[in-house]
């Protein structure tokens, strides 16, 4: 059975958005394959890389993670659910690969480049980052990590480590492939990519009143300016959203829509997006508000997945430690 990894940081608030959903969707889906060992991850160092001076409760902002991650259908009987810094492991693996990563190599990634140029970040952490990331998949020795096109240049360098470090001392690793599953483009309230830094984003835990303050003050297709105009569904966020939330009901919307129809307007859309969101949303919360009402359970299901994962972690150390010819 080959064996997958996920991540994800905990940052911000913790309180994960509808575009972070639908990816959490597909890990439960590879999950429920039954096809995979899956690994799923809270990164709460590399959150540390970004927000190092934020002192804010990471605590809170794990436990919130991993309500999520259940609630939205992760399932700690058929996956090992973890913190990253339960397992001190990836902690060994990234001191030992940083001895043989030339830092050229991590000069060269996209994500350090641009970060350093935007946010002036320049620690030493963040230059790791990707090893970090290399040692958290491999000490798995993961085949699959399901991610984003944008992860993709760190995948290339967990497999370039994977070469060097078997080539310079025995071969123990597999070379992790990235697995693109097919995610759905999330567009925020204001048609840009929803994201965190945006503010235009709805969570998944976002309660009613503030769904509807949120999708009724959304942009639609901007060249629409009357109900009557004929519209562009294709350039409309709400559509882009109906799509997924409401899915039986858009052929018929797309057609009314591009013909102008008088009565349906972008507020009817508005309306069945608050309504299908809602209906969606609304066990999903309770779900959540349920885990995290008893955080000595969440606790003990994270601990019992850091138990399970430092066991496998640790049998891959053992042979690091053998390869490289340590104590
Ligand atoms: N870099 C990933 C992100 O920002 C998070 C991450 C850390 C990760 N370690 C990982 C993802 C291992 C997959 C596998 O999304």
């Amino acid at each position: 059975m080959k064996t997958l990894l996920s991540g994800m940081q905990p940052t911000g608030t913790g309180m994960l958005h509808l575009g972070n959903y639908e990816v959490l969707k597909s890990w439960v889906q590879l999950q429920n394959s039954g096809e995979y060992e899956c690994f799923n991850c809270i990164v709460d160092w590399h959150a540390l890389t970004a927000d190092f001076d934020k002192k804010e409760n990471m605590p809170e902002k794990i436990f919130n993670v991993a309500a999520e991650y259940i609630a939205a259908g992760l399932d700690p009987e058929k996956s090992v659910i973890f913190i990253q810094s339960d397992v001190k492991q990836h902690a060994e693996l990234h001191l030992l690969l940083s001895m043989i990563v030339p830092v050229p190599w991590l000069e060269r990634v996209p994500s350090y480049k641009d970060k350093l140029e935007k946010l002036g970040l320049d620690s030493y952490g963040f230059l790791g980052y990707p090893v970090l990331q290399a040692a958290d998949i491999i000490v798995y020795k993961a085949n699959l990590v399901p991610v984003g096109k944008d992860q993709l240049p760190h995948l290339e360098i967990a497999r370039e480590i994977v070469r060097r470090f078997n080539f310079l001392y025995d071969d123990i690793f597999p070379e992790p492939q990235a697995l693109e599953s097919y995610v759905p483009y999330i567009p925020g309230t204001d048609n840009r990519k929803m994201g965190k830094s945006y503010n235009n984003y709805i969570l998944m835990c976002e309660d009613e009143d503030s769904i509807v303050r949120k999708i009724m003050g959304c942009f639609t297709d901007e060249t629409k300016l009357r109900r009557g105009d004929p519209g562009h569904p294709d350039l409309c966020p709400v559509y882009a959203l109906l799509k997924i939330y409401a899915p039986s009901e858009t052929d018929r919307i797309k057609t009314l829509c591009e013909a102008g129809d008088r009565e349906w307007g972008c507020v009817k859309c508005k309306k069945l997006l608050v309504s299908s969101l809602l209906e969606t949303l609304k066990p999903f919360r309770e779900r959540r508000n349920e885990l995290l009402a008893d955080k000595e359970e969440l606790r003990k299901i994270l601990k019992k997945g850091g138990e399970k994962a430092s066991e496998r972690a640790e049998s891959t150390m053992r042979e690091v430690r053998q390869a490289m010819r340590l104590w």
